[in-house]
């Protein structure tokens, strides 16, 4: 398709987005499997209701856009699911891929961070107002999601991963 307007335009952020939900909601539950801390798998079982939400905002934009919900591949985040699942099969379930799989799902939110923000821009300049909003709101929980992952690195699982490599590193030196 050759892009000819800003409604054209639109309409293609919209159809990569609805891709890009659409493999999340295959992958985070393999996220959630992979998770050795209960409150990550419970970060991502909880961002995965959300995501359902976020592909049925999407399906309401086609809607008003008249257009028949369809998604084109997107192709950064088949690369970031890619880069999730190296880390699943790199390291054992442990604080250790915690650590990974919260870096991986960190680099997911900014993507979907900024795709909306660019999309939600582009409702705006075209006027549609009711569009804006639902992007909005997902943009909103994008951003959530971003902080809460961040939060439990913080808390718990980055330090708890260090103390791993620190105990492999003693047992080695003995
Ligand atoms: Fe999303
Ligand atoms: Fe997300």
């Amino acid at each position: 398709m050759k892009f000819e307007s800003m409604e054209d335009l639109f309409l293609g952020q919209v159809q990569d987005l609805y891709d890009a939900e659409q493999r999340l909601v295959k992958a985070l539950p393999e996220m959630a499997d992979a998770a050795d801390s209960p409150q990550l798998r419970a970060a991502f079982e909880g961002h995965l209701a959300e995501t359902r939400g976020h592909v049925q905002r999407l399906e309401r934009i086609f809607i008003q856009l008249g257009k028949d919900p369809k998604g084109t591949t997107c192709e950064a985040m088949k690369g970031l699911i890619k880069e999730g699942d190296s880390v699943v099969s790199d390291m054992d379930q442990s604080p250790l891929r915690d650590a990974g799989l919260i870096a991986a799902a960190n680099r997911v939110e900014h993507y979907e961070i900024a795709a909306y923000g660019s999309a939600r821009t582009f409702a705006q300049t075209l006027g549609m107002t009711a569009a804006a909003s639902l992007l909005e709101e997902t943009l909103q929980e994008e951003k959530e999601a971003d902080q809460k992952l961040t939060r439990l690195a913080e808390g718990m699982i980055n330090n708890e991963a260090l103390r791993m490599g620190a105990s492999q590193a003693h047992t080695q030196a003995r």
